[in-house]
């Protein structure tokens, strides 16, 4: 396999070298009873997923793709928190392997130099408001040369190996990586979101900049804020009104 893990989580890993989407697979698992911590993980994706119904480029051997189930005992509404406790643990894991700074785009997207370097996916199973299991997906661009990316993304992504000149272990950075989010995960169930709010807000990106959030129902410039106890975030326009936002992609207007 790509990674023989050690903690908890990562102990029990379905391995294939291609697959269509670690979160397919991950889903099915979860539904047959699958133990919190157990991780899909593929050395290609042939229909990778990302946010807002877009594609993830996954080509073979060149990238972390997987899935993580977790099982939290926290009510519906707080799940986006696991989403930001996650892009901290990408942000930090990615720091430890190679010493470059990554930054955190609201909600979850994991920058280099202001070029996307990993996202995340969190999808729910959940009955009435209780969840049954969190489906964690991250996808970290390791060792991509630039040719790897279609032309539509090219100049708006990147890896760590062409941010740090070299090639990187994947198996290391899945490792690193779990005992990262492990670590916060169980940080989090014990004490809460505080200190994960505090690890995001120092790591983000976006914060204090003006932006666009732009979503189907239109879009609002402003400042953001900060983010909320639920990791919303808190847009102020140029009226003064704060709006939250859910749900939408970030854009950096250039005027
Ligand atoms: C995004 O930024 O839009 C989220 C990208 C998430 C990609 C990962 S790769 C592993 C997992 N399987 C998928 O199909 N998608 C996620």
């Amino acid at each position: 396999s790509l990674y023989t893990g050690n903690g908890t989580f990562g102990k029990k890993i379905t391995y294939r070298e291609s697959l269509n989407s670690t979160q397919e697979i991950a889903h099915a698992l979860a539904r047959d009873g699958a133990v919190e911590g157990s991780i899909v993980l593929a050395d290609e994706q042939t229909g990778g997923r990302g946010r807002l119904g877009r594609a993830w480029q996954s080509p073979r051997g060149t990238g972390v793709w997987m899935s993580l189930i977790l099982k939290p005992n926290i009510p519906l509404q707080k799940a986006p928190q696991l989403t930001l406790l996650i892009a901290v643990a990408v942000s930090k894991a990615i720091e430890k392997v190679s010493g470059i700074e990554a930054a955190i785009k609201w909600p979850n997207d994991i920058l280099i130099s202001g070029k996307k370097a990993a996202g995340i996916l969190t999808e729910l199973q959940a009955e009435a408001d209780s969840i049954h299991s969190v489906i964690v997906g991250i996808g970290i661009n390791v060792n991509q040369e630039r040719n790897h990316f279609s032309d539509e993304i090219r100049e708006i992504a990147t890896s760590l190996a062409i941010e740090g000149g070299q090639t990187y272990k994947r198996a290391e950075v899945v490792g690193v990586l779990l005992q990262e989010i492990e670590t916060l995960y169980n940080q989090y169930l014990e004490n809460g979101f505080g200190v994960i709010k505090l690890l995001w807000e120092s790591r983000a990106f976006s914060l204090g900049k003006r932006i666009t959030a732009r979503s189907i129902t239109g879009a609002i410039t402003g400042y953001a804020k900060g983010i909320t106890e639920e990791g919303v975030l808190l847009l102020e326009d140029d009226h003064g009104v704060v709006h939250s936002i859910y749900s939408a992609d970030i854009e950096f207007p250039s005027t």
